[in-house]
């Protein structure tokens, strides 16, 4: 059985300021869940010194494939992981798109955060041309044979790319269809170590939506974006992911 996760994506948004939104959630009791915050690099630390201690861990939401280097710009895993960081983002739909990443170099990143002590949170997920097209299971499988590293230690975030930040969810019955797909191509690849792999949907998921969605098979929690940021939705989403 895969541990549950609700991981928070903050993307290129969060201040100091914000961080009284985490004091406000870890006023909450501890959930049974796995909880994660993804804040972007320069906040990553203060992040993790607030959170050490506590059913709170952090993440970042990229990482560089090589150890150290001369990447003007990049943090490597290792970096992260010094930080307070115990997971990493990779293959992001946005970083797909906004920085050309392929599966190869997704799955270079995963190597290298595995290497560091690092869980990588490895992204799939078709566009909307491609779901109309008829293309989803096709097109989530190639992304998982290109991106994920050889070895189990990872979590699946499927996120639809025409369902980030646009309030738009596939149905129930689509999540479950990709869900259950990713999870039989988890066990052809990896044994019985693939039923242990947390598989987040993400994509607007909301406080409305969470309980409907924790409810499909094979969904073990999300990766939430908009809602992560404030205390109140991303501790219900928690909540509903609790009592899922
Ligand atoms: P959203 O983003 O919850 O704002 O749709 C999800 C994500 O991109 O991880």
């Amino acid at each position: 059985m895969a541990q549950k996760m609700a991981a928070g994506n903050w993307k290129m948004n969060g201040l100091k300021t914000d961080l009284a939104e985490v004091r406000t959630l870890l006023g909450e009791s501890k959930p049974s869940v796995d909880v994660l915050l993804c804040p972007a690099s320069p906040l990553l630390g203060a992040m993790s010194t607030l959170c050490d201690g506590t059913w709170i861990k952090t993440g970042g939401q990229d990482c560089h494939a090589s150890p150290s280097g001369a990447h003007t710009g990049d943090v490597s895993a290792a970096m992260l992981a010094d930080a307070g960081a115990s997971y990493v983002i990779l293959g992001h739909s946005e970083r797909r798109a906004d920085h050309g990443e392929p599966d190869a170099l997704i799955k270079a990143k995963a190597e290298a955060a595995l290497a560091a002590g690092l869980t990588p949170i490895v992204c799939v997920g078709e566009t909307e041309a491609q779901r109309d097209a008829g293309d989803t299971l096709a097109v989530v499988a190639g992304q998982l044979a290109g991106s994920l590293p050889d070895v189990s230690g990872v979590v699946i975030a499927y996120e639809p790319v025409w369902a980030i930040g646009t309030g738009r969810t596939p149905t129930l019955a689509q999540i479950g269809e990709v869900h259950d797909a990713i999870r039989a191509s988890a066990v052809a690849r990896f044994g019985a170590a693939g039923d242990d792999i947390p598989l987040l949907y993400g994509g607007s998921v909301k406080p409305g939506n969470a309980t409907d969605i924790f409810a499909v098979s094979n969904v073990d929690g999300a990766l939430v974006g908009g809602a992560s940021l404030k205390a109140a939705d991303f501790g219900a989403i928690i909540a509903a992911l609790d009592a899922a």
